[in-house]
């Protein structure tokens, strides 16, 4: 093969390769499962912190629970952004956009500098600014159907 015959058979594996990456999510029950499973991960991996800060659970993975919370939580306002009612959200998500997006991230922001306090400072750090990163409540208060 030429030089320019390989680049062109490199560049049709990379485009086919990214297709999958571009396509959007079109189907509602994928769209809700999806926005469940990023905010059950979110209550799997605030669970799993608590119980390392209590004791119950490995101190050593406080810090990498903190940051898997704070990816997990940089993934969560995209997947409410397409406007598809039902599931356990309240149609004000949609309806109440802008303050949606601002509580949502207000967690990623939070969570991310608990995060980095984590990695630095260990419990000592970021021990005290659990409660006030965790502002899950505050928005299922408004936001979520209650069960
Ligand atoms: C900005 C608003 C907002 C924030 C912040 C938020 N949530 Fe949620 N959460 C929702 C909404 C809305 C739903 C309902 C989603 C649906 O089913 O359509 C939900 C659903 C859930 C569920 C139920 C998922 C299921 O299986 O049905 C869990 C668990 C959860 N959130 C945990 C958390 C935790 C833990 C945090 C904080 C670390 C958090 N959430 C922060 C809005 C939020």
């Amino acid at each position: 093969m030429t030089r320019l015959s390989q680049f062109a058979a490199a560049l049709a594996v990379a485009t086919v390769a990214a297709l999958p990456l571009a396509a959007r999510a079109s189907d509602p029950t994928d769209i809700i499962d999806y926005r469940k499973h990023v905010m059950k991960t979110l209550g799997a991996q605030s669970a799993s912190m608590a119980m390392t800060l209590q004791g119950k659970a490995p101190a050593e993975n406080f810090v990498l629970h903190a940051e898997a919370l704070a990816i997990v939580a940089s993934t969560a306002l995209q997947a409410f952004k397409e406007k598809v009612e039902g599931g356990g959200s309240k149609p004000d998500v949609w309806a109440k956009w802008p303050d949606f997006e601002k509580r949502m991230t207000e967690l990623a922001t939070n969570t991310a500098a608990l995060a980095k306090a984590a990695r630095e400072g260990g419990v000592a750090a970021a021990g005290p600014k659990v409660q006030g990163a965790l502002t899950c409540k505050g928005c299922h208060d408004i936001y979520r159907e209650k069960k």
